[in-house]
Formats: C-alpha cells, structure tokens, sequence
C-alpha cells in the first residue's frame, strides 16, 4: 500500500501528512509539480495505489488530477469533486437540489440585473466572486450605493468570471461560522472560526476554537460530501439564528494547520488512514 502526495507549495499541512504516514508506515511517494511533468495517458510518474491532491493552486489541483485521473488513476479529491467545490454556484446549485438548505443566493449577469436581484434580497447583501478562497473580493453592500460601487470595481476586473455577480442574504451569524472536516463517511473534528469581522477566514484574522459536532452536523455534513462527491473535505457553514445550519461552500483541499492546533486532533492522521482503508477494499 503507497500513497502519492501531489503538491506545489509544501505547508504545514503537506508535511504534516508525511510524518503521520510515515508514523504508520505507509509509504509515500511525493509528486512535487515543480519538478514533475505529467504525462497524459501514458505510464504514471511514481508507483502509489491512490493520489492525494494537496495543490494550493486550485489550477494546479484541478489539471494534475485530471491528467493523473488519465492514467487509471485514483485521486483524492477526484477531479470533478475539485471543480465543483471550487465554483460556488455549482456548489450552492447541487446542495439546494439535495434539499441541503444554504443562504438564499441569486446571481446576476449585469450591474442593473445585480441591483435588481438585491433589491428582491434585501440589504445588506453579500456578493462574491463565484470562484474565491480565503475571504478575498468578499463584500458586503449596506446599501444601493455601495453596491453600485462594488459591481463598478468588478465590471473593470480582467476577468469574466467576476462578470457574473454572485449575490446572498447576509445571514445574521453569532460572530462565528463552523468549519466542520469530512474524511470518508466520517465528521471528525470541527472548529468555530470566531472573528469581530462578519468575513471569519483564518486568513482574514478569524481565531480558532474547538467546536462541537451534534447528530444535525454531523448527518448534513456527510450529506453535502455525498452530494458533491467530495472524499476529503472542509465545509463552511454558518447559523443562522432562525433556520439553523445553513452550507455556504465546500473546500476540496482544506487547510487545516489551525484545528490540528486548537483541537488537539490527529487529522493528518485520519487522512492517511482513510486512504489506507480504501486501498485496502
Ligand atoms: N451570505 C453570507 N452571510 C454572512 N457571512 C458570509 C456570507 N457569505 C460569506 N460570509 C463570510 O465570509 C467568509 C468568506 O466567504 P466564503 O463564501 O466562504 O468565501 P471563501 O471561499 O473566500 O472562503 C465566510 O466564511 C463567512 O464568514
Ligand atoms: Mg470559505
């Protein structure tokens, strides 16, 4: 049994992921892209009976494993999973259909359709770039003005996708949102992310701290990994004070540095062991 770790950058978590193997004596074979270039239907670049993507460039995640996937191989998360968490429409678009409930959400292919679809939302309202991490280019419009201002600055941005405006209730959170990890068929580990900012990324200043995982999160955090089929995953959910969990998106190649820390837990750990297990089958 051998795993194949793809990465570009190695973080914390890469590494992390190394040692637990290693503690088990799992080899590991370490595909690093910089270096590696990978052939398409040919023969695969090292031996491993299953590939973990751990790119922290979602390009880079999404083409090695769809050149990877060419070669008869398996990938965790496979490359369908990467793209649909990565775009937050498809991602809200599945869930609903799944009767997965999710911030009332609209999007909007103009400036004026976009002001049109926030007046039926009500302000504040949130709007994003369907394809985004890390909180970046998240904003929050209090009114019609700001609003205005917002789709202004993304209308002159170099990129199409940020054409399409994607637009959502804000949902009146208790100063915190819940990351909550799945591996496999099981929830693990989850945290709060607590934050005096209404954007709750760890990477936008959000503190970690150990959260509880009741039946509820537990059965519709497994229900959101089965219905995008993702394996490996790191989902955002919210509360909201009214209709309870709300899923606001999914991450394929979650970072998870900050819970190992806050947590105590051994997700490296799991990870490794999971991917084992299905080997095994
Ligand atoms: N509709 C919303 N209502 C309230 N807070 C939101 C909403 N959408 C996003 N946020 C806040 O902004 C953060 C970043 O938004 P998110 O959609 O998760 O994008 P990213 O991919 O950048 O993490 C969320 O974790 C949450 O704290
Ligand atoms: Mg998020």
């Amino acid at each position: 049994m051998g795993i194949a770790l793809v990465y570009d950058i190695a973080r914390w978590e890469e590494r992390a992921i190394l040692e637990a193997a290693r503690k088990r004596s799992i080899s590991v074979e370490l595909l690093h892209l910089e270096t590696q270039p990978l052939t398409v239907n040919g023969k695969p670049p090292v031996e491993a009976d299953v590939y973990l993507q751990r790119c922290l460039s979602h390009a880079n995640a999404l083409s090695s494993t769809i050149a990877l996937e060419s070669t008869g191989l398996r990938v965790v998360n496979n490359s369908r999973a990467i793209a649909v968490a990565h775009d937050k429409l498809w991602t809200l678009a599945l869930l609903s259909k799944a009767g997965i409930p999710t911030p009332r959400t609209v999007i909007a292919f103009s400036e004026s359709s976009a002001m049109k679809a926030a007046g039926t939302l009500g302000y504040p309202v949130v709007v994003k770039p369907i394809n985004g991490s890390w909180g970046r280019l998240v904003s929050l419009a209090e009114d019609e003005e700001t609003l205005r201002v917002i789709l202004e600055h993304r209308v002159y941005m170099n990129n199409p996708f940020l054409k399409i405006h994607l637009l959502q209730e804000f949902v009146r959170k208790p100063g915190r949102d819940i990351r909550v990890f799945v591996v496999g068929d099981e929830v693990p580990v989850a945290i709060y992310r607590v934050s005096d900012h209404w954007v709750t990324n760890t990477a936008r200043g959000g503190r970690a701290q150990p959260a509880p995982i009741d039946g509820e999160l537990r059965e519709l955090s497994l229900k959101t990994a089965e219905t995008l089929g993702v394996e490996i995953a790191g989902l955002d959910v919210f509360e909201d004070p009214e209709r309870g969990y709300l899923v606001n998106e999914v991450n394929a190649v979650p970072d998870f540095r900050n819970t190992v820390a806050v947590t105590g837990y051994d997700l490296p750990g799991r990870i490794v062991e999971y991917l084992a297990s299905t080997t095994r089958r």
